[in-house]
């Protein structure tokens, strides 16, 4: 076991049994978006999601919640909510994406987040900033912060568990997937999160495709554009590009 643990204790893959780290679990992480098919037993789904109830929430408030939809006569309600028919016509990923034994929908309550910050222990600085009054007032939308941190747990616990997972963003058919699904008003749609075994021949992503920032321009220590540790501070001069 690493230092920092075991995430899943035992991952199933082809009959063998194996523990996932943490650090391994991370670094092993990426989309799938092709699915064999097999179906993924309940149990298994339940532990994955309800393990997510645990992930951070801003003021404990837990205003988030997940439809889980397992099989293709509840995943469709998705997919045909969320998706247009020329889409799923010309798109390559639709057959892989099609297949995903399990869809659970990512959901967040605005509302759950401006009634918790009026509450006494919250409510000095959210009143000050009118926290409890706007959704507009939030320099950043908690509820959507919290159903992000929810979603990272179940694609973590997905690989931990050797299945593959696919994040689908919402773009357009908010409305239509709620409406599907029987969601309140008030409840908000953050995505989806696809899950299943993966069958092995995802489409290329031209996402991975395409060059990133470098990774000293996304880490920075002590100041913007230093790539030193503390060791160095002090003794010489940032190193960093300026
Ligand atoms: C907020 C967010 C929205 C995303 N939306 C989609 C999506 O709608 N469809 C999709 O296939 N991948 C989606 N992705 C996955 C990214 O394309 C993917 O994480 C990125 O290309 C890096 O690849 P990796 O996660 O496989 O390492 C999304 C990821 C994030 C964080």
């Amino acid at each position: 076991m690493g230092v920092v643990g075991v995430v899943g204790v035992v991952a199933r893959r082809r009959g063998q049994t194996v523990g996932v780290e943490l650090g391994e679990a991370v670094r092993r992480r990426h989309m799938v978006r092709s699915f064999s098919g097999r179906p993924v037993p309940h149990e298994v789904v339940d532990r994955l999601v309800r393990a997510t109830l645990a992930a951070p929430s801003a003021g404990n408030t837990r205003g988030t919640a997940w439809i889980v939809l397992e099989g293709a006569a509840q995943t469709s309600r998705y997919w045909m909510a969320a998706t247009t028919a020329p889409w799923r016509a010309g798109a390559r990923r639709w057959p892989g994406l099609s297949r995903a034994a399990v869809v659970a929908v990512s959901l967040a309550s605005p509302a759950a987040y401006l009634s918790r910050y009026a509450e006494p222990d919250k409510a000095r600085g959210g009143a000050d900033l009118g926290l409890s009054e706007s959704e507009d007032a939030w320099a950043v939308p908690y509820w959507f912060a919290d159903a992000a941190f929810g979603v990272m747990t179940l694609l973590l616990g997905a690989t931990a568990e050797g299945l593959g997972a696919c994040f689908l963003g919402n773009f357009r058919a908010e409305a239509e997937v709620l409406s599907a699904l029987g969601v309140p008003n008030g409840w908000r749609l953050f995505g989806a999160v696809a899950l299943g075994e993966p069958a092995g021949d995802d489409p290329s992503s031209s996402s991975l495709d395409r060059a990133g920032p470098a990774e000293e321009d996304r880490v920075h220590y002590g100041r913007w554009g230093s790539v030193s540790g503390p060791a160095a501070e002090g003794s010489a001069p940032p190193t960093g590009r300026q």
